[in-house]
């Protein structure tokens, strides 16, 4: 078995922490384990925890129609996982012992996908990787460094449909990975807008 379906067969049988009481699913990624780009979300919300599958629900749908416009597919140029692989109840922010239990399952597929891009979506990631005192609206549209990795850091597509008017500083965000990634990757990636 490869590294990745090791990892994915010991977190479907996780017990770490008290969500995998009340789980119906755990949600462990998708998308090619080659990628050159890895998003990170939250957690699992109520369609993901149904459907074991990451963002499905409304912000999966927006986050589809911006990587559409980038013409990155989630088979192809992405791999999606979470901060916690289990639905924290009435999707309530994700605890620290959670995140404690969780996030070194994040870590061992972050190194065995090895992507070269790394997008945080929102300011939950955001502080897991680089700090209690970072913040999304200060922070997105900044590269930062993550052992040698290229990341990130935007806004949560449930922002983005709470107040729309972040969506031009998002489009900013994306455009910016548009062009690392042709720097890093694919020199004759297309896209219609750029
Ligand atoms: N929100 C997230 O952060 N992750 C998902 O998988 C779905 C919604």
């Amino acid at each position: 078995m490869d590294k990745l379906s090791e990892l994915e067969k010991e977190v479907l049988a996780c017990t770490r922490c008290n969500l995998s009481e009340t789980r119906k699913n755990v949600v462990f990624g998708n998308g090619n384990p080659g990628a050159g780009i890895f998003v990170i979300g939250e957690a699992p919300g109520f369609d993901e925890d149904r459907v074991g599958k990451v963002f499905v629900g409304k912000s999966g749908q927006l986050l589809d129609k911006i990587f559409e416009a980038c013409n990155f597919s989630r088979d192809t140029h992405l791999y999606i996982s979470n901060i916690l692989k289990c639905r924290p109840p009435e999707n309530r922010n994700p605890g620290v012992d959670e995140q404690k239990a969780c996030i070194p399952y994040l870590l061992k597929q972050i190194d065995i996908i090895d992507s070269k891009i790394i997008i945080l979506l929102g300011s939950v990631p955001l502080k897991v990787f680089f700090g209690p005192d970072s913040k999304i609206t200060r922070d997105r549209g900044i590269w930062k460094n993550y052992f040698n990795r290229w990341v990130m850091p935007t806004y949560h597509p449930s922002a983005l449909l709470r107040n729309p008017n972040l969506k031009i500083d998002s489009w900013k965000d994306f455009k910016n990975i548009i062009h690392k990634y042709r720097e890093l990757i694919d020199p004759e990636h297309y896209c219609k807008y750029l």
